[in-house]
């Protein structure tokens, strides 16, 4: 049984990573959708709510579980059993920083190979800050993450930010 695993913060969820997972789970028989949890760092979902958000847009794959996981990737992949871990590539950026982390978790665990799936071009701008940051402004965040998300995502970051203004653009809120 070929075990993969996508792992990311997922902080939050985007169009992006819903696409990628969908095409990662046909290429192994099981994927882990690793969700990092970082206790030194501040996430703006916990991992639980991170988990339910992407179960939620992925719930029609039938070969997804999904799993927090902190400390090394390469520790998680071997203690699951894993084969191969999922990236996603938009652009040289993601390139450049991608190359290091396979590098350094083929270190970590040997045979562990990374598998990078190129993003659609309509997605690859899309990134989970991008959302954070119109969210927070009260623009509209419908293209870039899946429906079943989007009031949640508003109702955490619409006003938090301290910039954020009356003149907002139609943002789907109701
Ligand atoms: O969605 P992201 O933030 O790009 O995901 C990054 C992630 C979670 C894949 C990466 O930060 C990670 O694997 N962190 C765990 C620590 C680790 O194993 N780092 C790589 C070897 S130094």
């Amino acid at each position: 049984m070929k075990v993969a695993v996508f792992p990311g913060s997922f902080d939050p969820v985007t169009k992006g990573h819903v696409d990628l997972i969908r095409r990662a789970a046909r290429l192994c028989d099981r994927l882990i959708v690793a969700v990092l949890h970082n206790p030194d760092k501040q996430a703006h979902f916990t991992p639980e709510e991170r988990i339910a958000l992407l179960r939620k847009a992925l719930q029609d794959v039938p070969n997804l579980a999904f799993q927090s996981f902190s400390g090394l990737l390469a520790d998680f992949a071997r203690a699951e059993g894993a084969s191969f871990l999922v990236r996603g590539l938009r652009n040289e950026q993601d390139l450049s920083y991608e190359a290091q982390m396979a590098w350094a978790n083929a270190q970590l665990m040997p045979g562990l190979e990374t598998v990078f799936l190129q993003a659609q071009p309509a997605l690859a701008v899309v990134s989970s800050s991008l959302v954070r940051q119109i969210a927070a402004f009260g623009g509209d965040i419908r293209p870039y993450v899946p429906a079943c998300a989007v009031d949640e995502i508003i109702e955490r970051f619409y006003n938090k930010h301290s910039g954020a203004t009356k003149g907002g653009t139609d943002n789907g809120k109701k």
